[in-house]
């Protein structure tokens, strides 16, 4: 298969992503071709010989800036005229289905994931096209941000998930949280399966499931209950 989406992601630490794109459904992509994902350590960019990439502060305060030059250099290193330059942060526009979907869309991403305090804002200015938070709490550093991001977005590859009936059954899909699910045993340490879904009457199963999931969404989650129209943004 062509590829359909390439990734450069930007980060002080490659090693904290490569084996999560070794595993399980990325990799699977990434092994088929499918995504295109190369991961870059900024040092590389670095020119004097202790590879510094941080610096004080103009201003003062606690911890450190990360240098505009290197972060000009990667980031020209691997653009495209067509690539989206996302900066994962926790100020950024906060990720959610709808924007994964729409990043799925773009034929390449470059993915710069911040360190320490923060990046000289020059870069950001210059250098990015859209800030992203994964949400409100924060890490770190943004690799693993940027990892999350990744993941999320391959979703709505087409082929990436083997099967797209999966997607139509997550959370989120028409603004709502998914319904419980269970396998065999029908029994297990006393607890039973509800009857209903051994029942072998689809439309009662899915009237449960509907009933299931808004239970769920009304007492979890009433800020996407309140705004669950059909034209909300969550409908993937
Ligand atoms: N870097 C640190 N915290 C982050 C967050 N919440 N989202 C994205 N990048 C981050």
């Amino acid at each position: 298969m062509s590829t359909l989406l390439r990734i450069d992601l930007l980060t002080l630490f490659p090693g904290m992503v490569e084996g999560y794109l070794r595993e399980s459904i990325i990799g699977r992509a990434v092994k088929a071709g499918t995504l295109d994902i190369r991961v870059h350590n900024i040092r590389d960019w670095a020119d004097d010989k202790h590879r510094i990439t941080d610096d004080r502060p103009f201003g003062g305060g606690a911890g450190m800036v990360m240098k505009p030059e290197p972060l000009f250099r990667a980031i020209e290193a691997v653009q495209s005229p067509d690539a989206q330059r996302i900066y994962l942060c926790p100020d950024g526009e906060r990720l959610n289905t709808a924007m994964a979907r729409e990043l799925a869309a773009v034929p390449h991403l470059v993915l710069l994931s911040g360190h320490y305090e923060g990046i000289d804002q020059r870069v950001r200015d210059r250098m990015i096209d859209r800030e992203v938070s994964i949400g409100d709490y924060v890490l770190t550093n943004g690799t693993i941000a940027a990892a999350v991001l990744v993941d999320v977005i391959s979703r709505y590859v087409p082929g990436v998930l083997g099967e797209e009936k999966s997607l139509t059954q997550d959370s989120f899909h028409d603004s709502v949280l998914s319904f419980p699910q269970y396998t065999r045993p029908v029994e297990y340490a006393g607890q039973r399966v509800p009857d209903v879904l051994l029942s072998g009457n689809h439309q009662e199963i899915e009237r449960w499931r509907r009933a299931q999931q808004a239970d769920k969404t009304r007492r979890r989650r009433p800020d996407l209950h309140a705004s669950s129209a059909p034209t909300n943004s969550l409908q993937p």
